[in-house]
């Protein structure tokens, strides 16, 4: 969502920064821009549209310079337009912004009355004003931003330049990610590492409250005016790794990338039969105490917590809340000692996670409530993990589609991992049960590659849902959620209307969509609910629906007139949710494919929703 690229170099900066813009096109954006200073002049190039108009643009009009910031907006305030588009310019200043400034009505009024016209709807342009307005009393661009700061309410990240200091980019992290890249003689800024991996590999993560002096040959963060320190580390070649390869989408490369993904997540925690001594090992004491789980997330992210529930409460006998991050972080929950608040994300910057976590921490802070915080999460420098107590990674690797594929199936691995070490600690977990597990684990990275090989049999029925308006996804138990992540995924990428429910359900209400027209997908593993979804699958044959079963292989579910099925290799019932996720997101990849939508960058949708 939105993204922020600069820097200053000796070389011209231009063609690194439409580079590092390409980079973020998976955040999701609908316009996008670029300014420059060379030889004390600000040039300005902004396009709606895709990043390659504006790279055309650039070419055209020769834009060259040192010092530069560039920025993909994802409409907030004010429609996608050029006039909308960052950088926005007061006078000679010129600022990119991710986030959203929430007074900027009361300071625009304000600017307006000072005499600043403004040519754009956008919360962004009073930064722009603001800063030139406080560089008429404080001739020093630090100085001025540093000014300005304390009065701007909300979630951002800026990146400002001033043709009259052009050997220096200004640029605050409050609320939303920004990281420098620093390179040898030049160094740059952008809301996601992956834009610079280019130029260098060597990166600071800013915290909140940073603001920071960059220079060609220095940089300079300042917390409350004080220069402090903050590390530079160095990102390894997995993590670079970012490409389409042999894929006609990243959406196809992240599904087919899941048994790896998989494979890696539970290699980093699991011995041959036993759990390592050393996983987690810092939260042995914290495991023993807690009482209970709140799990808090959104989208995909919280469809993944909500199959945790069922395993917590069903395999370790541990109280597992689950609740959307954007819901949570509003109705003041009570908060209860000794509880274990887990956030599970892929980006580890998701604005209402990230606000749900921090109300809870300062609000047990202020009660003095003893509470844990924990997050389950896919990118090693992100905020989420620098702010919570404990974390386990999702080794699933840069996820750049912005639908969450191989991030779920990490996600649900990760959890399961993390079920089996409570239980271990607090022994509830019986032996023989624990062992099964994880037999079973490190035989899902191979069931995971032959579900694979359903591929080209999906493709087939896909070409079923191409004229379809509306999709219902039935599952149970922990097939319930992926229902939802079904229903989720087609809806994102095909733009179909699908809903997911629990299949016992269908009776209560949904029933009554059921036609001739309403393709229902059901997911069938083989566990002691599968008698009753038959019964709830013959109530949707007796109306006419059309039926897509995912079925396990020996479930005797067979194929019938407008019933279709697509067997899938046995599993141990505990983990059928991460492989039966699998034949509903290549449903969705291959529907939206054949409806010509923009599969890995839906639209009106971003990867990372840094803004609520
Ligand atoms: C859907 C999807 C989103 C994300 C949600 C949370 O395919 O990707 O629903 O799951 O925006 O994002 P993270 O996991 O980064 O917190």
């Amino acid at each position: 969502m939105c993204g922020i690229v600069g820097g200053i170099a000796e070389r011209n900066i231009t063609e690194i920064l439409i580079e590092g813009l390409k980079r973020l096109e998976y955040r999701g954006y609908d316009s996008a821009g670029v300014a420059v200073i060379n030889q004390g002049q600000l040039l300005r190039e902004r396009q709606v549209g895709k990043v390659i108009n504006l790279a055309d643009a650039v070419a055209a009009h020769h834009l060259q310079g040192n010092l530069g910031i560039a920025h993909t907006r994802w409409a907030t305030h004010g429609k996608p337009s050029e006039q909308n588009a960052h950088p926005h310019a007061s006078g000679n200043v010129a600022v990119v912004h991710n986030g959203i400034i929430e007074n900027y009505q009361e300071l625009k009024q304000e600017l307006q009355q000072l005499g600043y016209v403004f040519s754009s709807q956008t919360d962004t342009e009073v930064v722009a004003h603001l800063v030139n307005h406080a560089l008429k009393q404080t001739p020093d661009l630090l100085q001025a931003v540093q000014s300005i700061v304390p009065r701007l309410k909300g979630a951002y990240a800026l990146g400002i330049v001033w043709t009259e200091q052009p050997d220096e980019l200004i640029a605050v992290r409050e609320g939303s990610p920004l990281v420098i890249g620093v390179g040898i003689g030049e160094n740059f800024i952008s809301s996601d590492q992956l834009a610079l991996l280019p130029v260098t590999n060597r990166f600071i993560y800013l915290e909140e409250g940073d603001i920071v002096r960059l220079k060609r040959n220095s940089i300079e963060i300042f917390v409350n005016g004080q220069a402090i320190d903050r590390p530079v580390k160095e990102l390894d070649a997995a993590v670079t790794n970012s490409s389409k390869g042999e894929y006609k989408h990243f959406m196809l490369k992240e599904i087919f990338e899941q048994p790896d993904a998989v494979q890696q997540t539970i290699a980093q925690a699991l011995d041959a039969d036993t759990l390592k001594p050393d996983f987690l090992a810092k939260a042995n004491q914290t495991f023993a105490a807690i009482q209970q789980i709140q799990i808090i997330a959104c989208g995909t992210s919280y469809h993944a917590g909500m199959v945790a529930k069922y395993w917590c409460e069903q395999i370790i006998g541990l109280p597992c809340h689950v609740e959307i991050a954007s819901e949570y972080r509003y109705r003041h929950p009570v908060i209860v000692a000794n509880t274990l608040f887990l956030c599970i994300s892929q980006s580890g910057e998701t604005a209402d996670s990230l606000a749900a976590l921090r109300d809870i921490q300062r609000r047990a802070k202020q009660k003095h409530i003893p509470i844990h915080t924990m997050a389950i999460c896919n990118v090693s420098t992100s905020s989420m993990i620098r702010e919570t107590d404990f974390h386990l990674l999702t080794l699933a690797g840069p996820e750049i589609g912005v639908a969450s594929t191989k991030a779920f199936t990490t996600q649900l691995a990760a959890l399961m991992l993390l079920v089996l070490k409570i239980g271990e600690i607090k022994q509830t977990l019986a032996e023989s049960l624990k062992q099964d597990i994880i037999k079973a684990l490190w035989h899902c990275p191979k069931v995971l590659n032959e579900t694979l090989k359903n591929d080209t049999e999906i493709l087939r029925l896909s070409s079923l849902f191409v004229e379809k308006q509306h999709c219902l996804f039935l599952g149970r138990g922990t097939h319930f959620p992926i229902a939802l992540e079904g229903a989720l995924k087609l809806k994102e990428i095909s733009y179909i209307h699908a809903e997911g429910y629990a299949a016992g359900e269908l009776k209560h209400g949904p029933l009554a969509l059921v036609d001739n027209d309403m393709p229902v997908v059901i997911l069938a593993p083989k566990d002691e609910m599968l008698d009753k979804l038959k019964s709830n699958m013959e109530e949707v044959q007796t109306r006419g629906g059309e039926l897509f079963v995912f079925a396990d292989e020996h479930s005797d579910i067979h194929a019938q007139d407008r019933k279709h099925v697509v067997h899938i290799p046995q599993v141990s019932e505990w983990l059928a949710p991460i492989i039966y996720c699998v034949p509903v997101q290549l449903l969705s990849y291959h529907v939206a494919v054949l409806r010509g939508t923009d599969v890995d960058q839906p639209r009106n949708l971003a990867k990372s929703v840094t803004v609520e």
